[in-house]
């Protein structure tokens, strides 16, 4: 079974993406890190706690990470899109565990070791965590398989300025370590999460489910949909950080996803944040950079939303 770690914000679709791992088949979530972004990174631990009982998956271990950001303190969340506790709001049952004794880092980092060349990283939330580890032990980049990083709008604009997705955007200069190590990574952009999408019959599903973790989710959808409703036109919401959780696993297998230099803007003017993809010379088809370790995901070779629910659902 893959093992797989997960660094995210808890999070409405973090929560898409927590449940997603839970449920893939072959998966081994062996261990959660937090980080501020959505919520704080304490509400991010003990939503993720929650959502682990609830799912009957208490001995996962869940470690608290960054409350604020490389260069920025944390700035409160985004309650109009994530709700005033990350989860739309919704009462969710409190579980029996308790936060690890250790950071998020050192669980990363150890795990990196329990698991050497095996562990699958997967982060939907701003990267702060994630270079902190590399920092305090740059040989974590040699230890993991490969990355997958819900974050960055390639061709398309951004959703936090005119050019920065929320996760990079909080920590830009964190996304810069992470993007610069010498690691296979696999960056899940706007271009392809936005066009990934549950409706209300999906939510439908999720709430007459008789698994009680997608009827959590069923109930949070309903604050995220009330956010997405000028975006799309209708009742609906992006599937972000469960692409990235279902591409890194092999749910969605990406067909478009060249190779090439991504570097990040850390300026202080419009362009920080942007993830700058040299997309050049793509014309005629997909073409890897000589040297280039970051696969920009542009297309997929199927929609997830259906996958998604049967899964979640059964
Ligand atoms: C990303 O930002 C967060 O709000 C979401 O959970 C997702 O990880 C989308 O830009
Ligand atoms: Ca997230």
């Amino acid at each position: 079974r893959l093992p797989v770690y997960l660094d995210c914000d808890t999070g409405i679709d973090d929560s898409l993406a927590l449940a997603y791992l839970l449920a893939a088949p072959g998966v081994d979530l062996v261990g959660v890190g937090t980080v501020s972004g959505n919520t704080s990174a304490s509400q991010a631990a003990r939503n993720t706690l929650d959502l682990l009982a609830l799912a009957g998956r208490e001995g996962v271990p869940v470690a608290q990470g960054a409350e604020d950001w490389s260069t920025r303190a944390f700035g409160g969340g985004v309650p109009h899109i994530h709700g005033w506790n990350g989860v739309g709001g919704v009462e969710l049952p409190r579980g029996a565990g308790e936060v690890a004794g250790e950071s998020a880092t050192d669980l990363l980092l150890r795990l990196s070791r329990e698991h050497e060349g095996e562990l699958r990283l997967v982060t939907v939330g701003p990267l702060t965590n994630i270079a902190i580890a590399l920092e305090a032990d740059p040989g974590l980049a040699q230890r993991v398989k490969d990355v997958t990083i819900m974050g960055g709008a390639a061709l398309v604009p951004g959703n936090v300025s005119a050019v920065a997705e929320a996760n990079i955007w909080n920590d830009p200069e964190a996304a810069g370590i992470v993007l610069e190590a010498d690691w296979d990574i696999t960056l899940v952009p706007l271009d392809v999460t936005l066009e990934n999408t549950l409706d209300e019959s999906d939510r439908a599903r999720l709430l007459g489910s008789e698994v009680p973790l997608a009827v959590a989710l069923g109930q949070m959808l309903d604050h995220y949909f009330d956010f997405y409703v000028d975006f799309y036109g209708s009742r609906s919401c992006a599937l972000h950080d469960p692409l990235a959780a279902a591409i890194a696993v092999g749910g969605v297998v990406p067909t478009v996803a060249p190779a090439v230099a991504v570097e990040v803007d850390e300026t202080e003017g419009p362009g920080r944040g942007q993830t700058i993809c040299d997309l050049r010379g793509q014309r005629l088809g997909p073409v890897d950079q000589p040297g280039a370790r970051t696969r920009v995901v542009l297309g997929t070779d199927r929609p997830l939303g259906p996958h998604l629910i049967e899964l979640l659902t059964t």
